[in-house]
Formats: structure tokens, sequence, C-alpha cells
């Protein structure tokens, strides 16, 4: 790399270096495809750095609402997306506009098929979308959870097949004839507000080193720590053990939770007692399943690739197995409570409160308690949903309620009131004063006395 200084044409810089002076200088355009719960926020960090971001989305609603300053997730503000505007963001589904940005952040959904296994789609169609607007020096981080391989693999083989015959760079120098690829995984944790958005160190792998430094340089513009690894492959794999780290956890404190209560003892009260432990323990909670777009299925993604090397991740299917029993566990826990007052859970009326995958978003996403709802249901009970985050529950990927909001009030004409999100607006005294039975899958009532509550 030539030393730089303030008079170094910069027609004198090769494509890496011309890049980091156009970060620096803050007039490098951030191209983010995919605006949702993850490239919504990450444009909006970038926006405040002063850089010029565009949001490409293939959804007429998202680019519509935010090109009128508007927002469609409840912790985004309007104001944000305005403050945003006024710095030059805009939202588009053209995507010809690629070839202006000189960095392109992929933030597409990576579900699983019904089959469960991993579904691409997303990520092959905006690949085949870019592919035609690629230019050299450019660089294309891939942000969305997938198993180790897609970023070379899959990614850049169709970003290859561009009209001008650009490859990705694999080797150490500094090309005018190359595009540059990064895999990033992106790590935010909904509705954690512990830790600054900024302070989640971003894990960076590229093709070749110049590619994760130029991703270096991008992200250190927003984050206050990047950890370089040595490939794509690397920085996949590190967001996928974080996740089962998590799911495999959840799963051992779902399985002693229900020791812990055929025992009579209090699980949430071990894992507070543990949790005073100053090394080697982390604590982890049970509850009725787990949601949202990564722990239920990026373990999935890995255990579906290592079966291409005759190798099976028992620890992965043995969390998924327990975990995706627990909506199960929670339903039947409420029939027998039900069948101890002489009631059954055919023809019960059971208000089901918070529907989010976790207590004060508005994310719906493999929610559990759409499980539990349609398993009350198919047993016959008359089901009613209450969720300050939802007006109105319709068609998901792997759920069709068609139900609205019931307002929080009459709980006693309920036969059971049953907390399976515990958000924090939530009057829990009140919720077991005024209800007969009340079905408790979060620790919500801890500290609440009373013979109606049943904890599960
Ligand atoms: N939500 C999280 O908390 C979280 C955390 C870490 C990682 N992730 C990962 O980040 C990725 C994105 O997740 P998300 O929660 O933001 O998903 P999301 O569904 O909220 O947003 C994805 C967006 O991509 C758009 N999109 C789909 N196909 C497109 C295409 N071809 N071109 C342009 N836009 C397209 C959709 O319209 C949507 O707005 C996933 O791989 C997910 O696993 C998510």
């Amino acid at each position: 790399m030539v030393a730089m200084n303030a008079t170094t044409p910069l027609s004198n810089l090769n494509s890496a270096e011309l890049f980091n002076h156009k970060v620096e200088a803050r007039t490098a355009k951030i191209g983010i495809i995919g605006m949702g719960y993850v490239g919504l926020p990450l444009a909006l960090l970038f926006s405040e750095q002063k850089f010029r971001v565009t949001g490409f989305d293939i959804d007429p609603f998202k680019v519509e609402t935010l090109t009128r300053g508007g927002s469609y997730i409840v912790r985004i503000p309007e104001t944000e997306i305005q403050d945003a505007i006024a710095n030059g963001f805009q939202a588009t589904s053209d995507f010809s506009g690629i070839a202006d940005m000189d960095a392109v952040i992929i933030c597409v959904p990576t579900p699983l098929n019904d089959h469960h296994e991993p579904d691409l789609s997303y990520i092959v169609a905006t690949a085949n979308n870019i592919a035609p607007h690629v230019r050299a020096g450019q660089l294309i981080i891939l942000e969305s959870t997938t198993y180790p391989g897609t970023t070379e693999d899959l990614l850049v083989p169709i970003l290859e097949k561009n009209p001008r015959g650009l490859k990705a760079a694999r080797n150490g120098a500094a090309s005018d004839s190359e595009f540059y690829v990064v895999f990033s995984p992106e790590r935010e944790d909904p509705g954690n507000d512990t830790v600054a958005r900024r302070d989640i160190p971003k894990v960076i792998g590229g093709l070749n080193p110049i590619a994760t430094g130029l991703g270096g340089a991008v992200y250190n513009s927003i984050f206050n720590r990047t950890v370089p690894v040595s490939a794509p492959a690397v920085a996949e794999m590190t967001k996928l053990l974080e996740n089962i780290y998590r799911c495999v956890n959840i799963a051992l404190v779902n399985e002693l939770k229900m020791l812990c209560l055929r025992m009579g003892i209090d699980i949430f009260e071990v894992i507070h007692a543990a949790a005073t432990k100053p090394f080697g323990f982390q604590p982890f909670y049970p509850g009725p399943g787990i949601g949202g777009h990564c722990i239920p299925l990026d373990p999935f993604y890995l255990s579906w690739k290592a079966k291409e090397y005759d190798f099976h991740t028992r620890f992965i299917e043995l969390a998924g197995e327990i975990n995706l029993s627990m909506p199960y566990y929670v339903v039947n826990s409420t029939a027998a409570a039900l069948n101890r007052q002489k009631k059954t859970l055919n023809g019960a009326s059971v208000l089901v409160l918070g529907v989010a995958y976790k207590k004060d978003i508005d994310d719906l996403r493999e929610s559990p308690a759409l499980t539990v709802i349609e398993l009350l249901q198919r047993e016959g009970a008359d089901v009613k949903y209450n969720d300050p985050y939802f007006a109105f529950v319709g068609k998901g990927r792997k759920y069709d309620l068609q139900m609205h909001n019931t307002p929080l009030q009459d709980l006693g004409k309920y036969d059971c009131v049953m907390i399976i999100t515990d958000h924090s607006d939530y009057d829990y005294e009140a919720i077991v004063r005024e209800s007969q039975l009340v079905i408790d899958t979060r620790n919500a009532t801890r500290g609440i006395q009373s013979e109606k509550i049943v904890r599960c």
C-alpha cells in the first residue's frame, strides 16, 4: 500500500486505497440490501456517521414507508428515519443503483424450508440482482446467518457471472479488475438494551486480507471493535457457534425446569444462585419454547451442512428436540391444571398473554406462542390473545391464525390466562388477582403468592 498524505492525488491510489480514503472522508456510498430488523438499524448507524446510505428492498411497503419518513419497527422512531433522510438516506427497489455503491451489505432472510433445510433462495435472488451491477473495487459483504461455505461457494460464483467478467479478489495484491467479498455476521440481540449496538464487536472474514481490511475500515466507522478472522467460513461458523451455544444451553435449562417442577424446586431460584459464581457459568432461562429468526433456525444450517461430511451434530438435534417439545409441555401442563379444577381443555376459554417471541419486541417469527395457540385450538379450546405489540396476527411462514388482539379486561371470564411472553407493561399482580387460573411459563409472577398460579 502506498503511504497516503493530504497531497496524494486520488488517481494514484489503487482500488483498496481509494476505498479506504472514501470511508475516511465519509464519501463512500453504502448500499444495504434488506431493510428488515437487521438491515434498517445498520443503515441508520451508517447514516448517523454521515455516510450516504441507500436501502434496497423488494417489499414495496417498506420502501414506501421509509421514503415518506415512516417506520415499521416499533423500537425505531420515525424521527430516526427522518434524520437519516436529511443525511441523504433513501430506500429503493431499483437495483441498478448498486453500481454506484462502494460497499454493498446483504441482510436478507435465511429461513428453513418445510423440510427443515436451509432456504438460501433470498441470498441467491439478491446475488442475481447484484451481479449485473458489480464493479471493480466494490466491497460486497454478506451478513445473513448461514452455514460455512455459503460466501465462497454460493455467493461468489453468482457475483462472478457479472457482465464485465470481474473476479472476486483472492490473492494478496490489490487489483483494479477485482471486487472484494467479506462475510461479517450480524450479532444484534433485539430488545437487549444492556449493550449498545456500537459495543458489539464485529467479526470480519474476507476472501483475502485486503477484503478483510476494507470490511474493517467500513465497520470501524460504526462499531467500537472489529475482529478480523482468516476466512469467510470462520466468520460464518463463529455466528453459528454463538447461536448453537445459546440453543443448547436453553434446552439444558428447559429440561432441568421439567425435572425441577417434578421435584418441587424453583429452577429460576437455582439459576439465579448459580449465576453468582463469578466464572464458568452463564445464566440461560427456560420458557415455553424458543423463537425469533435465529436460535430455532441457525443451528439446523450447520446440522444440514454437517451431513455432507457424514457427521451428525447430536447436541444440535437433542437441543432442537427439547426446545421444540416445550410448547407441547406447556399445553399438557395447562390441560392438567384445568383438570385439577374439574375442567377440560376442550371447550375451555383461554387468554394467551404475549405472542411476540420474547418480551418487549414486535417480532412474531417462530414464536412459541403461535404453536401454543395452535395446539390449544386443536384440543378444542376457545383461544384469544393479548399483546400490546400486535393488533392482528394473520398468516406467517408456518401459521395462519387470523386473530385480533383482545383487550386486557374481564380476566375472570377466562378459564385460564397463560403468560407466554412476559412483556414489561403487564401488571402481573392484577393479572393474578383477576384471573381464575394463571399458567406462568416465564416466571413473570415471581414473588406473587397465589394458589391460582401454575408455573410450567
Ligand atoms: N433479527 C435478528 O435479530 C437477527 C440477528 C442476527 C442475525 N440475523 C440474520 O440477519 C438476516 C436478516 O434477518 P432480519 O431479521 O433482518 O430479516 P427480515 O425479514 O426482518 O428482513 C429481511 C428483509 O430483506 C428483504 N428482502 C428479501 N429478499 C430480498 C431481495 N431479494 N432483495 C432485497 N431485499 C430482500 C425483505 O423484504 C425484508 O425487508 C438473517 O439471515 C438473520 O438470520 C437476524
